[in-house]
């Protein structure tokens, strides 16, 4: 979603700000822009793709050395230029960049305009810059304070400020914002890799807290405009290289690390056997609820299955935005697990500060350090899938999957011996790697699927998330609509929409449930379905009903989804190769979803 960059320094702020922004790119935006201050504040922006801003600057002679940047994902007001980032406030007392949303925008705007402001767009980030206008007491800070104050929603908004040309002033609530320290520089950013080609010396502000960054200075100011003591800390990461390696997309390449990704995910947690965690679950551990969004959610109703399998104590899985409204009952000895790749969506983090209200203990898997959620949970345990960039998540629901399995593995591990589940999951990359080779049966099977409108996904026991998982990833970036469903479900209501025809693709790994699984296949066949089969590699019975069978490797069953996931992902990519679309960046998606 959207992205900030701010620089001050000695240097042209331009291509500094340019290059912010394409290291905030993978995040998804529909348009860019920038503000420096020259004699006054210039401000250009464009719709689409930042090359486009790149172009309309060669043809501006732009020489300063402050400046904000933005790559917005429109909420409010169409993905074009006028509303695109920075906005100004009518007189250009203050011109802002913001990420977040503003929930009393409206209002506020009412306010304003019978004050006599006029807007020029319809975002609720120009609210902010005219409340600031209509506040300002000729000091940045305390105006900033009695803007936020009238605010409500999230924000980071980074702001130049007339009469203060030497610097950029920011403020925040519950969306990320960093000050990196330079020499002879400083920045701001919604992320770190922003500014990590330029220094490593962090400071993560706090919500509440305003910012005043010059070349050579940084002041932190706390909520009543007071100046605070800060540290900055040496943040441990390097820039990733971001290649594509030869692969045409980021999707494909992400695809092919798995088993990389789950080996360096396992390996910190296991040693000579045994499992080691960051935390040690309560004795008295009752009840284990997981939180998250999309793929993350879909990862824990896995773990539900796998969980409760394993240790037979209950697991509720709930979707973010949801929990964080339902007022989940949650007791004390209860374990709170919050899984984000991105570690900043916006109502898993909200669903973490609300089971941390209620007392709970809080776990979050996350794969970006430093990110808010990991920053803000009792304990962490980090996938370490790497950089993902593809939109579609695929390395790093393998990854978070793998920390679920360790975790129940662990937790029985108390009463149970584990060491045959232990050797089963260290070969899983290796089966992973081998489950790879199933892409080009999956590139055939594409070509058939890319004419479909709809697609069913079916499944029992654990195959039934996977049917979820491989529903959303078909049709989030193939535009296919598609449905994932328990296979004994279908009968009660969905089936009247398999007609001549329909692709029904049917998941079944687990023997126990087999025979099932079978006449629920049967059902869809007779009723002119074309199946497609995903099973293990010694059920050759489906052969005789379906018209494909897609074979993975024998694993426990628990461990199955880790398999059946290869063969999902490649048929959502190469459908979407197959019509021509880019599976990297679908329309209107992000890949850190950092509002509600
Ligand atoms: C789907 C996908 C999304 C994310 C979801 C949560 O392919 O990637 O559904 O899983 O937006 O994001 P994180 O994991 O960053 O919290």
């Amino acid at each position: 979603m959207c992205g900030i960059i701010g620089y001050t320094g000695v240097e042209n702020a331009v291509p500094i700000l340019v290059n912010g922004l394409k290291s905030l790119e993978y995040r998804g935006y529909d348009s860019s822009g920038i503000a420096v201050f020259e004699k006054d504040v210039v401000v250009v922006k464009e719709k689409g793709k930042i090359s486009n801003l790149e172009s309309k600057l060669q043809n501006i002679q732009l020489s300063a050395n402050v400046g904000i940047g933005h790559t917005r994902w429109a909420t409010h007001g169409r993905p074009d230029e006028i509303n695109a980032h920075p906005h100004s406030s009518v007189n250009r007392t203050v011109t802002l960049v913001h990420n977040g949303i503003i929930e009393n925008y409206a209002e506020l705007k009412n306010e304003l305009i019978n004050m006599g402001y006029e807007f020029t767009s319809q975002t609720d980030t120009e609210v902010i810059a005219q409340l600031f206008e209509s506040l300002f007491d000729g000091n940045a800070i305390s105006t900033m304070i009695k803007t936020a104050e009238k605010l409500q929603g999230s924000y980071a908004v980074a702001m130049l400020i007339k009469g203060n040309e030497d610097k950029i002033y920011a403020m925040k609530k519950d969306s990320p914002l960093i000050v990196g320290k330079g020499e002879n520089e400083n920045f701001l950013a919604s992320d770190i890799p922003a500014i990590l080609s330029h220094t490593k010396d962090c400071y993560i502000v706090n919500d509440g807290e305003f910012v005043e960054i010059s070349k050579n200075n940084i002041k932190i100011f706390d909520s009543k405009g007071v100046e605070k003591h800060f540290t900055t800390k040496r943040v441990d990461l390097t820039l990733s290289a971001n290649e594509k390696n030869g692969y045409t997309y980021y999707m494909l390449k992400e695809i092919f690390e798995q088993p990389k990704a789950v080996r360096n995910t396992v390996a910190p947690l296991i040693s000579n056997g045994k499992i080691t965690l960051p935390f040690t679950p309560s004795e008295k551990l009752n009840h284990i609820h997981i939180v998250g969004c999309g793929s993350a959610y879909h990862v824990g109703v896995t773990g539900k299955y796998i969980i409760e399998e394993l240790t037979r104590i209950p697991v509720t899985v709930d979707i973010a935005s949801e929990f964080r409204y339902r007022n989940p009952i949650i007791n004390k000895n209860d374990l709170c697990i919050f899984i984000s790749q991105s570690g900043e969506t916006a109502d898993t983090l909200a669903s973490l500060r609300e089971a941390k209200r209620k007392g709970a203990f809080t776990l979050s898997i996350v794969n970006v350090p430093y990110s808010t959620i990991s920053r803000e949970s009792d304990a962490v345990i980090h996938t370490y899938a790497g950089h993902e960039i593809a939109v579609a998540t695929t390395k790093a629901f393998s990854s978070q999957l793998a920390v679920l399995y360790i975790l129940a593995l662990f937790i029985r591990s108390k009463q149970n011996c584990i060491e045959n589940y232990i050797d089963e999951l260290l070969a899983l990359p290796e089966k992973i790697e081998k489950t790879l080779k199933c892409e080009n049966q999956m590139k055939l099977l594409a070509k058939h699927i890319a004419t479909r409108k709809n697609v069913f996904f079916i499944g029992r026991g654990v195959d039934y998330p996977l049917c979820l998982e491989g529903s959303l990833k078909l049709k989030e970036i193939s535009y296919i609509h598609s449905e994932g469903y328990g296979a004994g479900e279908l009968k009660h209501g969905t089936i009247s929409l398999i007609e001549e025809g329909t692709v029904v693709i049917a998941l079944a790994t687990d023997d126990t449930l087999l025979g099932k699984m079978i006449s629920n296949m049967k059902e869809v066949a007779s009723r002119g379905a074309i199946l497609i089969a995903i099973t293990n590699e010694d059920n050759n019975e489906l052969e005789k009903i379906a018209n494909h069978v897609i074979y993975v490797p024998k694993t426990n069953k628990i461990f199955s989804p880790s398999l059946t996931a290869i063969p999902l992902q490649l048929l959502a990519y190469h459908t979407t190769i197959e019509k021509g679309l880019d599976p990297d960046k679908p329309r209107n998606l992000a890949k850190s979803v950092t509002v509600e």
